[in-house]
């Protein structure tokens, strides 16, 4: 059994300004249990503080502005810098960071073109330490897992959260236990959280069953939960929209779209717009679409066969495994958000979604599959007319592309679809692959190559 301090040393005690309020029954606690569920009703806690809305919105801009030209470690931050809007330790030793945030808004040029829509952007949170939107979170969670004295860190993951958790328990001196469903997660995040010193189990059991456990566990173990239900997570990822209206000089855009795991980081998105209206830091809420895989749809569903009002929980299953999720913890903060700013809830097909991770590797930027539901989610919500051509559309990119190679080899080798349903469909595919070519180590070999590769190339022009 871990050796730990108790959640009473938690910030609970620091002098925090913040306070966790029930997203169920609206109760107010001081301090959370271990699970982070309310002690009245059993929902999810979200964090609140009255000190976030009596602040000036050009003061707060022209400060974070400020503050990135500086070097102190804080300032560093792309989190950090925004802490006016956090909850933040009692001390700022306590601060768990690996320079986090500060993550590009990529143009995308082809698919501008493509779609029809030439002001769309990519914010790409997989230019982050550990190559996911998760660090933004986890130095916040980090912190306050430090600060609270815990030795022992967890989390189930579809394997981006504990490659993250597993980064920042190294830097701040604790030690991690990740729980991931056996032979369902990218080797690239596996090898991620064995290099950063993680105890990795891999159940036999799926992501849905992995939580269900570390839920259990963290009720029986002195062990810090660094899953997205844990809100200090959220406070962290609400950054990730402070950061995008920065750069997009406070004038917001139209549409925002992410895709829908867990739900953690749209509700964190959605939560972060919402503070931002009432505080004045933006004077319209852009809407908020989350697009799933069709194979793991429980907020389409959701959504479409209850309203909302009931989960639909699925078996999930998915190539784009870090969505490969059937039971979301955060659904009902993301039916909230979702009706809050008007976004929809759609779905996407392996097909469609593969297609959207090809278009913007093609753009030089690249994703791992689940960023680029995204895209195809766009394609959609287009047609639909539910996005005009004219408005200004952000997707956010989760994921690097380095996080799933696998998935990227058998794609442009022509494997990911062979004996699956979609194996014929998967034809129209084949202008977007570009497998290697295995040549003999001549010169004459590397110049026909390359001539064939003229002759063919769709983009050659004589001009
Ligand atoms: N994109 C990527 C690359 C992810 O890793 C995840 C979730 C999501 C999207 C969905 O985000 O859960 O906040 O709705 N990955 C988690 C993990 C579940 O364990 O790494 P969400």
């Amino acid at each position: 059994m871990p050796s730990s301090t108790t959640s009473e040393k938690g910030s609970a005690s620091s002098p925090a300004t913040f306070r966790f309020r029930c997203i169920g029954c609206a109760s107010i606690a001081g301090s959370a249990a271990q699970d982070f569920r309310c002690a009245q009703c059993g929902n999810l806690l979200e964090i609140t503080d009255s000190s976030w809305n009596s602040q000036n919105p050009a003061a707060l801009k022209s400060l974070w502005r400020e503050r990135r030209s500086l070097n102190e470690a804080l300032d560093l931050s792309g989190v950090w810098r925004f802490r006016e809007l956090l909850p933040v330790p009692a001390s700022e030793e306590h601060v768990v960071t690996l320079r986090e945030g500060n993550t590009p808004l990529y143009e995308l040029p082809q698919s501008s073109r493509n779609t029809g829509v030439p002001r769309l952007y990519a914010k790409h949170q997989g230019m982050n330490p550990t190559g996911s939107f998760k660090d933004a979170g986890m130095t916040v969670a980090a912190t306050f897992a430090r600060q609270a004295g815990y030795r022992w860190v967890a989390c189930a993951s579809t394997g981006n959260t504990s490659a993250s958790m597993a980064a920042y328990a190294a830097r701040g001196g604790m030690r991690s236990l990740v729980l991931v469903p056996e032979g369902k997660i990218s080797w690239s995040k596996l090898s991620q959280a064995l290099d950063y010193g993680a105890l990795t189990c891999q159940l036999r059991t799926d992501f849905d069953g992995c939580l269900r456990l570390l839920q259990e566990l963290v009720r029986r173990a002195p062990v810090y939960q660094l899953n997205s239900i844990n809100p200090f997570r959220l406070e962290g990822q609400k950054t990730l929209a402070l950061e995008l209206l920065e750069q997009l000089e406070w004038e917001p855009p139209d549409h925002i779209i992410v895709p829908g795991g867990n739900l953690g980081n749209s509700s964190a998105i959605g939560k972060a717009l919402l503070e931002m209206l009432e505080i004045g830091l933006i004077s319209r809420l852009p809407k908020l679409s989350v697009i799933q895989a069709e194979g793991a749809n429980a907020l389409v569903r959701t959504l479409r066969e209850t309203g909302g009002k009931n989960l639909v929980s699925v078996q999930a299953e998915t190539r784009a495994t870090a969505i490969r999720i059937g039971n979301p913890a955060s659904w009902e903060k993301a039916v909230k958000v979702l009706q809050a700013t008007g976004g929809a809830c759609e779905q996407v097909s392996e097909i469609e979604m593969a297609q959207a991770k090809a278009e913007i590797g093609a753009e030089g930027i690249g994703c791992e599959p689940a960023s680029a539901v995204t895209l195809a989610g766009l394609k959609k919500l287009l047609q639909q007319g539910f996005v005009k051509p004219q408005e200004t559309v952000v997707l956010v990119l989760t994921g690097n592309l380095l996080k799933d190679p696998d998935f990227t080899m058998d794609f442009h080798r022509g494997e990911l679809f062979k004996d699956t349903a979609h194996e014929r469909e998967s034809a129209k595919l084949n202008s977007f692959r570009h497998p290697p070519a295995v040549l003999d180590a001549t010169l004459e070999a590397v110049i026909k190559t390359l001539e064939q590769a003229e002759k063919s190339d769709p983009t050659q022009t004589n001009g």
